[in-house]
């Protein structure tokens, strides 16, 4: 990275001291990681934000869904800032809550809404999150999917689980044993969600049909060909895969799973890694004893994730030593305070 924006970044960063904390998402670019106090996957974060009061200024370098709940969960004086508010999720933005709230309203129609634990995953706005801290359900991230679902399945006969079908469904069905047809998928741009009211009383998962389109890119030909290629690769990939991509996986798990994996890999071993590129490259480099490969392809990195830049880092933490706070992030009183039901549910998880 350009060696004078690395050298302002160095000495803003210093002159704010602890008065500012600097979160870093795996996904992040190496240019922004290297100033992250602590990096990590969507839980881990959401943790670190909460657990540093006395920082004035929280800077989230990942996207903007992660510093809505890190505003939530940090006191009322900490400022949450996002370097890019561009920094956005094309899943979080696949559900609406007018359209969460339509689909409810049609479970409460078929008399099943008493039954129904909503559960969303991280990946959603502040407002989703809100929506089911108020219908005494729970957040869960790609770490904790599986107690999160199984806390569900202690309070209510079906969850409703947003906006990610792929964790969804890759949870129930490949680590609780439920069946494929156990999972219906509640289409919002189509009456009723497309799905008779037969299909929802029956099903036990009731799936938004929301993606992520860098982990969508993965299919079960990346998977044969490099089996194909490389005799003996380990393929590793995250929850938000398509269902046979993480069927025909050898694991899967968080970045932060991922992470661990690669650590705990013995040396000469192959690894094929389905998640967004910038942690794979990190990874490669950080195992030069171990072959450490992306695993399409082609490249696919997280554009959203990738507009946090050094310069944007930079200019943040400059007009931070300038007093001035740009990009802060604020979650509105009442939502906040339903949202955080919600997450709080999440953290005090078994
Ligand atoms: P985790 O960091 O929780 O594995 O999530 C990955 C992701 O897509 C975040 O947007
Ligand atoms: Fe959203 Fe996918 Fe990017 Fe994660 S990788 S921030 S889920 S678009």
């Amino acid at each position: 990275s350009d060696p004078d924006l690395v050298a302002r970044a160095t000495a803003a960063k210093a002159a704010l001291g602890d008065r500012v904390f600097v979160l870093g998402h795996h996904y992040q670019r190496d240019e922004v990681i290297q100033f992250a106090d602590v990096t990590g996957d969507s839980f881990k974060l959401a943790q670190q934000a909460a657990a540093r009061p006395d920082a004035e200024f929280i800077v989230f370098c990942g996207v903007h869904f992660m510093a809505e709940s890190a505003d939530i969960l940090t006191q009322p004086s900490q400022r949450v800032i996002l370097p890019d508010l561009a920094a956005g999720c094309s899943m979080a933005d696949m559900a609406v809550l007018g359209q969460v709230e339509t689909a409810w309203e049609h479970f409460q129609d078929l008399g099943i809404v008493d039954q129904i634990v909503p559960v969303t995953y991280m990946n959603s706005s502040a407002d989703i999150k809100g929506f089911v801290g108020r219908n005494s359900g729970v957040v869960c991230t790609s770490s904790n999917a599986k107690r999160a679902l199984d806390w569900s399945f202690e309070q209510g006969s079906k969850v409703f689980f947003l906006p990610d079908q792929h964790l969804g469904r890759n949870t129930a069905v490949l680590e609780m044993g439920f069946e494929l047809d156990d999972c219906v998928l509640y289409d919002p741009h189509k009456p009723n969600g497309g799905l008779t009211d037969e299909q929802l009383i029956n099903a036990r998962m009731i799936l938004w049909r929301g993606h992520c389109s860098v982990h969508g890119r993965f299919t079960i030909d990346s998977v044969r060909e490099v089996r194909e290629r490389v005799p003996g690769v380990n393929v590793l990939v995250h929850p938000e895969c398509r269902h046979e991509v993480v069927r025909a996986a050898d694991q899967v798990g968080s970045t932060e799973y991922i992470i661990r994996a690669l650590d705990a890999a013995p040396a000469g071993s192959a690894w094929a890694v389905g998640t967004e590129l910038n942690l794979v490259r990190r990874l490669a480099l950080a195992h030069p004893d171990k072959q450490v490969m992306f695993l399409d392809r082609t490249v696919c990195y997280c554009s959203t994730m990738n507009r946090i830049d050094l310069p944007h880092l930079v200019w943040t933490l400059e007009e931070l030593v300038a007093g001035r706070v740009p990009n802060v992030i604020t979650v509105d009183e009442k939502t906040a305070h339903d949202a955080r039901i919600a997450l709080d549910q999440m953290l005090a998880l078994p």
